[in-house]
């Protein structure tokens, strides 16, 4: 297994082709996020921080156009590095067995082993300050004469994760690993794998999952938001534009994320996510396997993941 540190910071920008660009835009929109450019027929929408969403018309004709294993979803994962001499490095590591080339616009623009377009760039993405939400716990007062923040709806401060159905987990995270150098933060035997993409920070950069149905399909994008009155406000502004939920509110046991999963326009779900586990080297990853129901500690509206609380997806208690 050969490991080598190639800088990656997280995720820049994600590129989606989509069946109803309309309908996409105004979600992503709604979403929070802010429509920041439209080139060439291409929208790309911002968080706070700088990292991207790109939509694109599916066009069949266009290979760049054309999303991985559904008629919407993903045609590129495009990742930060620290410096360019990274993206030297990346070409030379990719370029022994696929196509590697950085291009004028300084992007490099390869392909993992699952097909779906792997881009690098230097990273533009920029942390924003902002007043972090304080709390009172007993005996431990945090916020003293201040009233709590509200929230009309969310803006998302960052891109957290995403999330791909695959075909054999344990299988496909080996490119990650192995080529890339990404840590397994935690796992669910071989079938769902969780992983970073540098030592230090997020619990999860991408997550493998076995997919209900063969294929490799996007399942989710998540969203950092600020806290979990940002995840209700901006759940509720969604429900209240008519989108639907998929599952939340609630809380993940994996990651310790308060999440919020919206039905969208791009082949998967969008999450809201707040308060998910940092972690460093000293991280201990944990096998789930022996844990039926992992999803969820608590939620609203489908059953607990103890089976205990019946709602609209309790059949997927039947599902191994
Ligand atoms: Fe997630």
């Amino acid at each position: 297994m050969s490991y080598q540190h190639f800088g990656i910071t997280g995720i820049e920008r994600v590129k989606f082709a989509v069946e109803k660009f309309d309908d996409a835009r105004r979600f992503a929109a709604d979403w929070g996020l802010h429509a920041a450019d439209i080139t060439d027929g291409a929208a790309i929408f911002r968080s706070a921080d700088g990292s991207e969403i790109e939509i694109v018309a599916a066009d069949p004709s266009r290979a760049d156009r054309w999303p991985v294993g559904a008629p919407s979803g993903i045609c590129e994962i495009m990742w930060g590095v620290g410096e360019a001499a990274n993206l030297q490095a990346l070409a030379a590591e990719l370029g022994r067995d696929r196509k590697a080339e950085i291009g004028a616009d300084g992007v490099l623009r390869s392909v993992d082993d699952l097909g779906i377009g792997l881009a690098f760039r230097v990273k533009q993405r920029q942390a924003v300050a902002y007043d972090v939400s304080r709390y009172n716990a007993p005996g431990y007062p945090a916020r003293i004469d201040q009233r709590a923040a509200r929230y009309e709806c969310a803006r998302p401060h960052e891109i957290s994760h995403i999330a791909i159905a695959v075909n054999d987990a344990g299988k496909s995270s080996k490119f990650y690993t192995e080529r890339l150098g990404f840590k397994v933060s935690d796992r669910y035997a071989e079938r769902g794998v969780f992983m970073r993409c540098r030592e230090k920070g997020n619990h999860h950069d991408i997550f493998l999952m076995n997919g209900r149905d063969p294929g490799i399909r996007f399942n989710h994008l998540a969203f950092k938001v600020r806290d979990i009155h940002e995840v209700i406000a901006g759940g509720q502004y969604l429900d209240a534009k008519g989108w639907t939920t998929f599952a939340g509110p609630g809380r993940h046991i994996i990651s310790s994320a308060n999440f919020w999963y919206f039905v969208s326009p791009f082949g998967g779900s969008w999450e809201y996510a707040a308060d998910e586990d940092m972690v460093t080297e000293a991280w201990q990853p944990q096998d789930f396997a022996a844990i039926s129901h992992i999803f969820s500690e608590w939620t609203f509206g489908l059953e607990k993941s103890d089976g205990t609380l019946r709602g609209p997806i309790s059949l997927s208690a039947a599902r191994p």
